[in-house]
């Protein structure tokens, strides 16, 4: 069915009431029901600061699951849970299958060149051969083709943050986590890279968990939408979208969306 579902509200303990995924218990270390991610009754602080408290998510295998919310509520800290690289203070994190995260900021090696540093995504391929035309694919998709022997310090914010997606899009991952993977870039590269995105998860599909402060991102790239609250955040509304990728961006389904998701976050400009 082609529009979005309604926004489906969540109680204030981070109980699902809409239609989140279902069921079996966390078993600490993998999941056996079909989700590739899972948080059951997670609570995380730091110090005196609850970031999370209670919180309860499900991610289904090749969903594409966008979280926005606003700055500091608690995003990144998510992300690492799901990545195993931060634990909870409480609850259980488990998770399907290998993860690989491009983070918010630099995760590039900076003693690596941006093809040494892609082509760590590509260690899973045996042959030589192979390995260099994927990353000599990589390399033209990511417009970097002249500027693989160059390190780190020496290309562009939004330069590093396309090697880390290409990077990231090279591993044989499961699960892709994405910290604002396109926050540097110009708008239209964003839009170029967004559609890449989609092809690739076509080719390949995989779960994906995507940060973004880009409302119309979210809209125009994932299955389901997740709105977190202030700390200590909760999750105060989730939207479904049953609509193919890639996406035209003007489609009603994503038009819609970004206007829901905008009146949740009272973020729309009242009529003159
Ligand atoms: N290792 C840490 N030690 C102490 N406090 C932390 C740590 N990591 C995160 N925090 C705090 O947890 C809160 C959530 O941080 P987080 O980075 O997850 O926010 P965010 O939603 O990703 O924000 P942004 O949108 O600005 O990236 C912030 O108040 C931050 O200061
Ligand atoms: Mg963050």
């Amino acid at each position: 069915m082609n529009n979005a579902h309604g926004v489906a509200k969540k109680s204030g303990d981070g109980q699902a009431t809409g239609d989140s995924a279902t069921g079996g218990s966390a078993n600490g270390g993998s999941v056996s029901n079909g989700s590739a991610l899972r948080l059951a009754n997670v609570s995380r602080s730091f110090g005196t600061l609850e970031v999370f408290r209670g919180l309860d998510l499900e991610i289904g295998h090749g969903e594409f699951v966008a979280i926005v919310g606003p700055s500091g509520c608690g995003k990144t800290t998510l992300l690492n849970l799901l990545s195993g690289y931060d634990e909870p203070s409480s609850g259980t994190v488990t998770r399907a299958g290998a993860v690989r995260m491009v983070y918010q900021h630099d995760g590039l090696f900076p003693w690596l060149t941006a093809a040494g540093n892609i082509e760590l995504g590509l260690r899973h391929i045996a042959a030589a051969a192979e390995r260099k035309r994927q990353l000599d694919e990589l390399l033209t998709l990511i417009r970097l083709e002249n500027f693989a022997a160059h390190y780190p310090h020496q290309l562009s914010g939004g330069m590093r943050q396309r090697v880390e997606i290409a990077r990231a899009l090279a591993g044989d991952s499961d699960i892709l986590l994405l910290d604002e993977p396109f926050s540097a870039l110009d708008y239209l590269t964003r839009l170029r890279l967004r559609g890449e995105l989609a092809r690739l998860l076509r080719e390949r599909p995989r779960t994906v968990v995507f940060v973004t402060h880009d409302i119309e991102e979210a809209a125009h790239l994932a299955d389901r939408i997740v709105v977190l609250s202030e700390r200590p955040a909760r999750i105060c509304c989730e939207l479904r979208l049953d609509l193919e990728r890639p996406r035209d961006l003007t489609h009603p389904v994503v038009v819609d969306a970004v206007k829901r998701i905008l009146d949740v976050m009272g973020l729309r400009a009242a009529p003159a």
